[in-house]
């Protein structure tokens, strides 16, 4: 039905480009959306970026709308400005088509990533597809020689990289001295371990602006920002974080930087500085490990799908509450003989501390005192010897109100989980910096026996 409504604009004469005609979004229209990170963004949106491009003469400018899509951006700013060059760059040959017809902008039908071209523009704006990349688990689905190639001729690659980080990359290459970039995209590459790379070329390149848009831009579950990019050397280090809110119509500043050279972004305030204030981090104190996968167990001859003398439960995420863990139920199904638990990851034969992997961004923590073996959550294993109490206290500071705000207020809605990155800079009390301090580190030996852990002296 969406279908026969492009057909109908094609063949008739009534079309109007600036009437608002047009209602296709790609989501709807392609099958294989998901493939091509193909969504239309909203026209509020739309204009919303175009205002805070704060570009002042828009005339005879050289405009790239990347993935172009619908051109859903360029045929805005045509309607309002029309006197520039637009050209679009996209890879499905569906929409290629159409587009074609119907738009008057020049279009190109290619790989953004792999388009050869010396251009250069004074605007980069869009909304790039967003996803991992990869051949069969992963949404955006590429062959092993196209993400070699990338990963060859990007240099911000790095881990399961996000196909919305090298249209970034590609972008700036393609922007004229002064020239900006204006994208909407997911706020992950602020914090996560996958995009230092970019976060340092971003510093590099000029001065930055985030806008924090939050959830519920796009009807998936994703939380988005507006990176600008002003590509000048004498911005570099300047960035300015700004939150919107009331549906667009409050913009308020969270701070500016002059120095900014890469690090994760976060929320920071006097308030949360305040708290940090002479406090040792996590990091400080424990090493921090993922749990085994199921399939490490699941390919384990010596792990068994009933219970039986000697063996206990592999644990997972339900089995973690607030300064308890419950290893009464067996939600994996699974159980391993006691003495195996450092088979599948050594720190299961001493004791620690479990922080939930969850969602919204809040902290569950609880002592494993039987040193039991887990399918899921970071473990916090420490580097010095801390005794059960001070784990338990430490536990217990990690489920704080305080720390739920502290975690709420730095880092938002940006990832659905608590990452491993987030968790190694959380503040502890101040008196284990005596840690710190004494030279000697005493490494932990226990024994693995009956149910417990029997720490050897
Ligand atoms: C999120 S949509 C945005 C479309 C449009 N610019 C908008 O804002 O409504 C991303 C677009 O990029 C296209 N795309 C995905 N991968 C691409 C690639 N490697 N090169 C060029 N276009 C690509 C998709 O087909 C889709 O049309």
């Amino acid at each position: 039905m969406k279908r026969s409504l492009s057909e109908d604009m094609i063949y008739s004469d009534k079309f109007d480009l600036c009437n608002n005609d047009f209602k296709l979004k790609l989501d709807k229209f392609l099958k294989d959306w998901k493939k091509y990170g193909a969504v239309s963004t909203p026209k509020e949106i739309v204009r919303f970026m175009i205002k805070i491009s704060d570009i002042k003469n828009w005339e005879g400018l050289n405009i790239l709308e990347p993935g172009c899509g619908f051109f859903d951006f360029s045929r805005e700013i045509y309607c309002q400005y029309p006197n520039n060059n637009f050209t679009g760059v996209e890879v499905n040959p569906e929409i290629y088509e159409i587009v074609t017809k119907l738009f008057p902008f020049r279009t190109i039908l290619a790989d953004f990533l792999l388009w050869e071209t010396t251009e250069k523009f004074d605007l980069i704006i869009g909304n790039p597809p967003y996803g991992i990349l990869g051949f069969n688990r992963y949404p955006i689905k590429i062959s092993k020689e196209i993400k070699e190639k990338y990963k060859y001729l990007y240099k911000t690659w790095k881990g399961k990289y996000n196909i919305y980080g090298l249209f970034i990359e590609k972008s700036l290459k393609h922007l004229k001295k002064g020239g900006k970039l204006v994208f909407i995209v997911p706020c992950t590459f602020m914090i996560l371990d996958e995009f230092s790379k970019l976060r340092e070329l971003l510093a590099k390149s000029g001065g930055i602006k985030i806008y924090y848009l939050g959830k519920n831009v796009f009807d998936k579950n994703v939380t988005t920002c507006v990176l600008i990019v002003t590509k000048d050397f004498q911005f570099r280090g300047n960035l300015e974080l700004y939150e919107v809110k009331d549906n667009l119509k409050n913009v308020v500043l969270w701070y500016a930087k002059k120095e900014y050279s890469g690090e994760i972004i976060k929320f920071e305030n006097e308030d949360t500085k305040k708290f940090e204030e002479g406090k040792p981090k996590i990091q400080d104190l424990f090493d921090l490990h993922f749990a085994a996968r199921s399939v490490e167990y699941y390919k384990n001859p010596k792990v068994s799908k009933e219970p039986k003398p000697g063996y206990v439960c592999v644990l997972k995420g339900n089995n973690l509450h607030p300064n308890w863990i419950d290893y009464e139920n067996c939600y994996t199904g699974l159980w391993v003989p006691k003495e195996s638990v450092g088979e599948f990851r050594w720190f299961y034969t001493i004791p620690r501390i479990v922080v939930g992997h969850t969602k919204g961004g809040k902290i569950v923590a609880a002592v494993d005192e039987k040193c039991y073996a887990w399918r899921e959550e970071i473990h916090l294993v420490p580097k010095i010897a801390l005794s059960i109490e001070e784990m338990r206290e430490i536990a217990e500071y990690l489920n704080s109100d305080k720390m739920q705000w502290y975690v709420k207020t730095l880092y938002k809605d940006i990832t659905p989980h608590t990452t491993i990155t987030q968790l190694k800079l959380l503040p502890l009390p101040e008196k284990y910096n005596k840690y710190l301090k004494s030279q000697k580190q005493i490494l932990l030996k226990y024994e693995n026996k009956n149910e417990q852990c029997i720490r050897l002296l």
